[in-house]
């Protein structure tokens, strides 16, 4: 019997949640990202490497037939994304640290979006979004490194310049 790597296993789950009809995708990514979650610490150091100036995403897994790619982003003290829709579906799971979630809404006539609530993101939370007119931001405000899994609905040749519709 061969013994599976939480990443191998997280892979595999996904291949069958990306083979799965597209209203089972959902539920299927969040219980890959949940099991994952269950599998303790499988992030290699660099996959988990902030840097000092930006929040650092890394590729843990491309898929070959460019159907979703595995990033890991770690974010230090202070750091934050731009407030930004997703051009994709995304799953998330905070692997450590706490980071918080900020929804926008538009204000419509070239007005900065509104911020509509945040939310405080612990270890093992786990989120999907389907729905790709939505914006938010992501920062890390705590004194700890925080690291995030998200998986794109995209291949990994498009990750920098197909996932985020930045708004401000
Ligand atoms: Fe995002």
């Amino acid at each position: 019997m061969t013994m599976q790597s939480p990443l191998q296993q997280l892979v595999q789950r996904l291949d069958a949640a990306v083979a799965s009809p597209r209203q089972k995708l959902p539920a299927a990514v969040t219980s890959a990202l949940a099991e994952a979650m269950g599998a303790g610490e499988w992030l290699t150091a660099e996959q988990q490497r902030p840097s000092h100036d930006h929040y650092t995403r890394h590729v843990v897994y491309a898929d070959p037939e460019d159907r979703y790619t595995i990033v890991s982003i770690a974010w230090g003290t202070g750091q934050q994304s731009p407030i930004h829709g997703h051009h994709t579906w995304c799953g998330v799971a905070v692997y450590s640290g706490t980071i918080i979630e900020t929804l926008y809404e538009s204000a419509g006539n070239n007005a900065p979006p509104r911020a509509l609530r945040s939310m405080v993101r612990e270890k093992g939370t786990l989120s999907f979004d389907a729905d790709l007119t939505g914006a938010h931001r992501i920062a890390n405000t705590a004194r700890d490194v925080a690291v995030s899994i998200h998986i794109y609905g995209v291949g990994g040749a498009r990750i920098a310049t197909n996932v985020n519709r930045v708004l401000g």
